[in-house]
């Protein structure tokens, strides 16, 4: 057994006692999840995009108007199902995300806003991802007038022979000019995706990247290194994968270049991967820790059930024209399990409350992860200021890892049997 594989061995018996987490083919009945809540999040998936990236792990396929109109009408009765369960709860949070939400400015998606904010009790701001060939100063007026206040690009990295390789339709003076528009559109917040750790990127290279994002003026920068997910094409690009110590120190040592640059230049750290500028609202995925998902893929979280529509873009639109839910896979999750993810969860956002865990569990932090937060703030890695427990930045790398270590795996054989079969029987993760 490789030290990577005993290593994940020992987070599993630690996260979830030995047992095997197993989705299955279930719909769960949503009688009486929605009555103790304060609030929900909501996402709603948009599985289309103008090509495919070799890397990319997300579901999505190539956009076609009439499926993404039909979809769109589909998405707006999974919003009228859910409306009769959640009635008048806040919803707290709404994120779009795909794919590419951008493709479907002309094919149904302000219709479905219309829908969301007409059936629910919408509270809050609406999170977009967009594709830079998609912001031309005509779209951006539409995307702002459709009541997005966060929007997110794609802009992935500022050299050409970077965005070559990665395949991505555009140059370095158009994304710059993309970027632009939507800072000067006045979003609350506008936020750039970069990659980082990129087949022969130097360490210039993404100096240069941090730097120019900082002049630009954009609000937030999410960095994430090159991830290898076994199904996409790029499975083994480079030659070393996810966890060799080569990659990880490589990918420390240029967060570490990113995180000084952004600290200078007045940036907080928002999660793991994000940096967003003081007082600035930041753009994340759902904030609340309950969320329905809509659409194909879209996944939902409620308390003690996780479950996860098809994948299937025809599948999805036909279980709802046929009167039925388009889950595909669900799994009721223990106490443990659920204790586990909401730590995962606030590692991921570096910081957590003691009173927010009472608060939702009704049972001491310390009573249940007492002695690895003591041995975490031993070795540096979290600061505990009392209530708020803080961690380092060498803390929310190295803790990121070992998390990766089966998050990885986990995601990628639950979205990649997903993405072959559109009803599996069971995954075993
Ligand atoms: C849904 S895409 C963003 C919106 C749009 N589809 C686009 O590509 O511009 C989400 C982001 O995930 C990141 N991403 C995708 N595949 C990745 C990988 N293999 N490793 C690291 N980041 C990845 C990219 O930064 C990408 O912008
Ligand atoms: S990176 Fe974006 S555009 Fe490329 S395939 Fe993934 S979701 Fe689509």
């Amino acid at each position: 057994m490789s030290l990577q594989d005993w290593l994940r061995h020992q987070l599993k018996r630690l996260v979830l006692g030995g047992q095997p987490l197993a989705l299955v083919r279930q719909v769960p009945s949503l009688e009486g999840r929605f009555r103790d809540l304060d609030a929900v999040g909501l996402y709603l998936h948009v599985p289309f995009c103008r090509q495919i990236c070799p890397y990319c792990p997300y579901n999505k396929e190539l956009y076609d108007a009439e499926t993404a109109r039909h979809y769109a009408d589909a998405v707006k009765v999974e919003i009228d199902r859910y409306a009769q369960w959640i009635g008048n709860l806040p919803v707290t949070s709404f994120y779009i995300g795909g794919g590419t939400p951008t493709t479907m400015l002309d094919s149904g998606l302000a219709e479905i806003l219309e829908h969301v904010y007409r059936r629910l009790n919408m509270q809050c701001g609406v999170h977009m991802e967009s594709h830079p060939n998609d912001l031309s100063a005509g779209n951006l007026s539409t995307i702002a007038a459709m009541g997005i206040e966060y929007l997110s690009i794609g802009v992935e990295a500022l050299q050409d022979r970077h965005l070559r390789t990665l395949h991505r339709p555009y140059t370095v003076e158009q994304v710059t000019a993309a970027v632009e528009r939507a800072v000067g559109q006045g979003f609350r917040c506008v936020n750039v995706d970069t990659i980082f750790a990129l087949p022969g990127q130097s360490d210039d290279e993404v100096r240069q990247t941090g730097h120019t994002l900082v002049e630009m003026g954009v609000d937030q920068v999410a960095a994430y290194p090159l991830f290898r997910f076994p199904y996409t094409r790029w499975s083994e690009v480079d030659g070393h994968g996810n966890h060799s110590e080569r990659g990880l120190l490589a990918r420390r040592h240029m967060l570490g270049i990113l995180e000084r640059i952004f600290y200078d230049a007045g940036f907080e750290r928002t999660s793991v991967w994000a940096f967003t500028r003081h007082r600035v609202r930041k753009y994340c995925s759902v904030t609340v820790p309950l969320y329905l998902g809509l659409g194909a893929s879209g996944g939902s979280y409620l308390e003690d059930v996780f479950f996860l529509n098809t994948f299937h873009v025809g599948e999805y639109i036909r279980a709802i024209e046929a009167g039925r839910m388009p889950v595909a896979l669900s799994i009721e999750l223990t106490a443990e399990m659920q204790m586990a993810g909401w730590l995962y969860w606030r590692i991921y956002e570096t910081r957590f409350r003691r009173s927010d865990f009472r608060h939702r569990f009704g049972l001491g932090l310390d009573q249940v992860y007492g002695k690895y937060i003591r041995l975490l703030s031993l070795v540096g890695w979290l600061e505990d200021d009392g209530d708020e427990l803080v961690l380092s930045d060498d803390g929310i790398y190295w803790l990121h890892v070992l998390q990766d270590l089966f998050s990885i795996q986990y995601v990628s054989t639950l979205w990649g049997t997903a993405q072959q079969e559109p009803w599996p029987e069971k995954v075993l993760l």
